[in-house]
Formats: C-alpha cells, sequence, structure tokens
C-alpha cells in the first residue's frame, strides 16, 4: 500500500463521493477511501451499493469499504469489490450509526472481538489486495479494548489500521483519546492511522507526536476545505503554515467541486447533494448565516453562481 503522504481522507458517507475524493487528492491527500457500503446488499446485486464502490482513473491510491457482521459475507463482498479497482479493502468496525450497529455492523464489532477477527481472517484469506480495518477506541471508556482488537487484526495479516480516538458512547464529543491511539501503535507493528479532530497542519502533527502514529486520516476538517491537505503537507514537512485561500479562491473552488457533483451525478441530484458542501465552503465568511439559508433550497448551477456573485460584491 503505497500512500503519496501522511495525511488521508477518511470516509465519510454522504460527503466523500467522488467529486470530493478527487478534489482533495488534487490537494494531496495521500489517499481515499469510497464511502462505506453494506456487504450483505452489495453482495445481493444492489444497485447503489455498486456505484458507491465505483473508483475513477483519478482516485489513487483508494479503498473501497464494506462493514457488516458476517464473515462469509463480508468476504464474498470483497472478493467482488476487488472489480472495482481499488488499491486496498477496509472493513468498518467503527461506524456507531444505530442502525449498521443494530445488525451488528460498524463499532458493534468490538464488542465482539473474536467475530471482529473471524471477519478480518475471512477477508484477508480471501483478497490478494491489502485489508485494512477502521476501529474507535471501545464500545464506552469502561471497555477501551482497541488494543486487544488491534492485536487480533495483525495476527491474521490486516496490512493497517485506521483509530478514531474516541469511544462509541463518546460519538463524536470530546476528547481524543490520544493515549489508547499510542497504546496501540505500541502494541502492533503494522502502520497505525491516527484519527479524530485534525483541522490544520499543528493538530496533524499533534496526533503523530502524542501517538507516534504512522499518518493521519482527516474527515470533517476537509468539509468545505479541500485544501487541507496541502496545509497539513506542508506544516508536516517543513512546520509552514499555508494560510486559507483568499475568498474568491474558495468560491472558485466551491464551483468547480459543484460542477464535478453535477458531472457525476446529474444537475438535479448533485445541486441536492452539494448543498451540504456549499453551506460548509461559506462558514466563517461574514453573512454565512443568510447565504447558508439561500444554499438550503439551492436547485440548479445558475442559482449558486448568483449566490457567488453577491457573496463576491458583498465582503
Ligand atoms: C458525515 C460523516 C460520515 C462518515 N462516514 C463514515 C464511513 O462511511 N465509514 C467510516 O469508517 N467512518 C465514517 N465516518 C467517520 C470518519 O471517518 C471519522 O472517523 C470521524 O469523523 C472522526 O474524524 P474527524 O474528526 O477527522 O472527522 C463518518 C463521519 C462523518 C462526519
Amino acid at each position: 500500500m503505497k500512500l503519496k503522504g501522511l495525511a488521508l481522507l477518511a470516509p465519510m458517507a454522504g460527503v466523500a463521493d467522488r467529486a470530493f475524493r478527487e478534489l482533495c487528492l488534487s490537494y494531496g491527500a495521500a489517499g481515499v477511501t469510497s464511502e462505506m457500503v453494506s456487504a450483505k446488499g452489495f453482495t445481493m446485486g444492489d444497485r447503489k451499493s455498486a456505484e458507491l464502490l465505483t473508483l475513477s482513473e483519478l482516485e489513487h491510491p483508494a479503498a473501497v469499504q464494506i462493514f457488516g457482521s458476517e464473515p462469509k459475507i463480508l468476504a464474498k463482498a470483497a472478493k467482488a469489490a476487488l472489480s472495482y479497482n481499488s488499491d486496498w479493502i477496509d472493513i468498518n468496525m467503527g461506524c456507531p450509526t444505530p442502525k449498521i450497529v443494530r445488525d451488528g455492523g460498524g463499532v458493534a464489532l468490538m464488542r465482539d472481538p473474536v467475530l471482529a477477527q473471524d471477519i478480518a481472517r475471512a477477508v484477508v484469506s480471501e483478497v490478494k489486495i491489502p485489508v485494512t480495518v477502521k476501529i474507535r477506541t471501545g464500545w464506552d471508556f469502561e471497555n477501551i479494548n482497541c488494543v486487544e482488537m488491534a492485536k487480533r487484526m495483525e495476527d491474521v495479516g490486516v496490512a493497517a489500521l485506521t483509530i478514531h480516538g474516541r469511544t462509541r458512547e463518546q460519538m463524536y464529543a470530546l476528547p481524543i483519546d490520544y493515549d489508547s491511539i499510542a497504546k496501540v501503535k505500541a502494541a502492533v507493528s503494522i502502520p497505525v492511522i491516527g484519527n479524530g479532530d485534525i483541522v490544520d497542519g499543528p493538530s496533524a502533527a499533534k496526533m503523530i507526536e502524542l501517538t507516534n502514529c504512522d499518518a493521519v486520516a482527516v474527515g470533517r476538517g476537509a468539509q468545505g476545505r479541500p485544501w487541507v491537505f496541502q496545509q497539513i503537507n506542508a506544516y508536516l514537512n517543513d512546520e509552514r503554515i499555508i494560510p486559507n485561500p483568499p475568498l474568491s479562491e474558495i468560491m472558485r473552488v466551491m464551483l468547480s467541486h459543484v460542477e464535478k457533483i453535477i458531472e457525476y451525478k446529474g444537475e438535479y441530484i448533485g445541486i441536492r447533494e452539494a448543498r451540504k458542501h456549499a453551506a460548509w465552503y461559506v462558514r466563517g465568511i461574514h453573512g454565512a448565516a443568510s447565504y447558508r439559508k439561500e444554499i438550503g433550497t439551492l436547485s440548479s448551477m445558475e442559482e449558486l453562481m448568483q449566490l457567488v456573485n453577491k457573496v463576491l460584491t458583498n465582503n
């Protein structure tokens, strides 16, 4: 698994689609992961899953991510996913979403490390490309078992681990548990990717310093800020701080991002999916609240261009 740097884009269902992944790679993301796909749905021929797994020529290095709770089905899904041209396969053992947890997938697997290991073993033995796993620190503060999980994964041939420094119970609440990530890194010899609240160069450096992790993954810190990878790379290389782009450049990036979404998904669906991205791009600018309101009802590229003209005139 050859990465282009130290900062990967974290998988984000509903956000990190093809347009966003390509954009983040163009700013220096070290690698990207598809939106998660249900192994069961995918193996049953679900068309939406196949769409979510499709990676373009521009998206490398890239992983496809699968979730589920049955070793055989995950192995079958991993094998089928090979035709989607991914460089490695990632298994989701960290998603806290109630529906997925109820079905025994995502972070629910951290409550059953033996089953989690069976899943990893089954997937590793089914495919020849590297298999990685994404976990959290544990289910709750009383059950922090990421070190045990990590060792079990390493034992069955998992190539690398991403660890989000929170428990399931925490969801997205503070604090990030750097100490548990450090313990995982010390306990295994496979690469460990630290994840959680990385938003710029200094927060990426902090994650690496406090945990000794081999790379980092950035999720929400890249929403509306795909250039964050350039900033992180510059800081990790020589502590250089690259400022955020000027507003005109932010608007240009937003427009080209939304154009790509529309190119891949058509204007009707594309502009609706683009609303959340557009709202992230205007975050923090003067008058953002009223722009966000307008963005919430956008129905064409034309309307978005009018909004951009207004933003640039008023700021
Ligand atoms: C909107 C959203 C969707 C996500 N979807 C996934 C997913 O499909 N698979 C996964 O492993 N993690 C998913 N995550 C978790 C992120 O990959 C990441 O672990 C988490 O957001 C913490 O990193 P951050 O603080 O950099 O955002 C998602 C997070 C968000 C905010």
